[in-house]
């Protein structure tokens, strides 16, 4: 009989998708079921900065935004048990996919523009939709940006007419398989 693996892998799970695709809803009741810590990378970064994102946005620009949540992911490496929910644009920068990677399972939270469009247009607090055509802007960033989440994703989920409880369950299943058989290192 082998003895136990004394220093078993850590496990994470982070998500990523666009504006308003539920990172937070899902992964704040994910975290809550598996009794893993929670991490929003955008609390983070305004924790860090000591302002709200629009207000970073505005005074220092996007760029000083992308500096602050990269060194969050990179705060992050190492760290067991936990469920992280990204920043919809964290993947725009390149040696941001590694980090994201470097963490844990990277699930891909994939919604259509429709269900993108119903759920940011309520919400004002994002500086990047603040433009004449959010419409518009959300479907020629979401455009952009799928290759990307598509390039970081160990795995996709396509949440059109899944409620979040489903979704959770879909993550649940395949996470199992995910740390059954890690891919490796
Ligand atoms: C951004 C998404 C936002 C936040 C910032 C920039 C983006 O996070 O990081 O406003 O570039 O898509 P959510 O995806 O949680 O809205």
């Amino acid at each position: 009989m082998s003895a136990p693996d004394p220093d078993p892998a850590p496990q994470c799970i982070v998500l990523i998708g666009f504006m308003g695709s539920g990172k937070t809803t899902v992964g704040r009741v994910l975290a809550h079921q598996l009794g893993w810590k929670f991490c929003d990378t955008d609390h983070r970064v305004v924790k860090t900065a000591g302002k709200e994102i629009p207000r970073i946005f505005a005074e220092d620009g996007e760029d000083a935004f992308r500096k602050i949540e990269s060194g969050v992911l990179n705060s992050l490496a190492g760290s067991d048990r936990i469920v992280v929910a990204t920043g919809g644009g964290v993947v725009t920068r390149p040696e941001n996919i590694p980090l994201l990677r470097a963490i844990g399972f990277v699930v891909w939270l994939d919604a259509p523009e429709e269900d993108i469009f119903q759920r940011v247009s309520r919400n004002k607090k994002r500086p990047l939709l603040q433009t004449e055509n959010p419409r518009e802007t959300v479907r020629t960033l979401l455009a952009t940006r799928a290759p990307l989440y598509q390039s970081a994703a160990d795995c996709v989920i396509q949440t059109h007419g899944f409620n979040w409880h489903s979704v959770i369950r879909i993550i649940h299943q395949r996470a199992d398989q995910y740390f059954s058989n890690p891919p490796p290192a």
